[in-house]
């Protein structure tokens, strides 16, 4: 992950550099503009379709260039990123336990993380759900040794590295599938999601979250789900719940048949 840091210039940072009355007015002006010029594409961004298409377009371009997958990028992400995604995690926890009730219980469950990163997700679960078995999928090794921490003797924890395109699951033994922030890093998204189709036992079920700006949008998603071997509607898209976080985010859902 490149990370910017910004170094004070021309010892500009100094107090006492000779600041007048009119080049703080000119300042103040300077920052009002700004601060419009933000709300303006803000508000362009949030409610024209050219807004939203050039804002997707710019965050899928700067996220392109962070790399937070070997160190010292890990580290970074799991001190920075991670917590700030702790309320989402809150509320992924809550709806992995709510979907398992409704479909037969957690006792004995298996569910499966993909691109789990260094494994907030999976404590958050595993402090709800007790009964459970918890695996954690990522290609990146450096995040899963973060998420190995957790990982418990008795295998009802566990964390491995592999591509979420090719599981080591047999086919409908799955329950459950979750999976947060990964899926626009996902190289062959189609190939996941057929995978998913196949691990997933009937009455099973997936929960993809993603960010809004990132994720693919409706359209995209049917051809993934095509290419994958699904109807489009077999994946449905819906606004994730929660906290404030949670606004950001989408959630994609699958459902196991037979
Ligand atoms: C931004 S991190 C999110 C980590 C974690 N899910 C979270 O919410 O904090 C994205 C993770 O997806 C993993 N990833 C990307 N493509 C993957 C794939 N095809 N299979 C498994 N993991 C993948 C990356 O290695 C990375 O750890």
């Amino acid at each position: 992950m490149k990370f910017f840091s910004r170094q004070p210039q021309n010892g500009s940072h100094l107090t006492g550099t000779g600041d007048t009355g009119s080049s703080s007015g000119r300042r103040g002006k300077g920052l009002r503009r700004l601060v419009s010029a933000i709300l303006l594409l803000g508000l362009l961004a949030a409610f024209t379709r050219p807004g939203k298409k050039a804002t997707r377009s710019i965050a899928r371009r700067l996220d392109a260039r962070v790399e937070c997958f070997t160190e010292p990028g890990s580290s970074a992400y799991v001190r920075i990123f991670a917590p700030i995604f702790g309320r989402l995690y809150v509320s992924v926890a809550s709806d992995v336990v709510r979907e398992l009730k409704a479909r037969g219980g957690t006792r004995g469950a298996t569910i499966v993380d993909l691109g789990c990163g260094p494994g907030d997700l999976v404590v958050e679960i595993s402090q709800r759900v007790k009964d459970a078995r918890i695996t954690g999928i990522d290609l990146s090794p450096s995040m899963l040794l973060w998420a190995g921490r957790h990982a418990t003797t008795d295998g009802r924890i566990k964390f491995l590295v592999g591509d979420a395109a090719a599981m080591p699951f047999d086919d409908a033994s799955v329950d459950l599938v979750v999976s947060t922030l990964s899926m626009h890093h996902w190289d062959d998204p189609s190939g996941v999601f057929a995978e998913i189709d196949r691990v997933l036992r009937p009455g099973g079920v997936a929960l993809i979250y993603d960010l809004g700006l990132l994720a693919y949008t409706p359209e995209e998603m049917d051809e993934v789900a095509i290419a994958a071997g699904l109807e489009s509607e077999d994946i449905v898209r819906e606004r994730a719940r929660g906290g404030l976080i949670s606004t950001f985010f989408v959630r994609y859902k699958l459902e196991g048949v037979d």
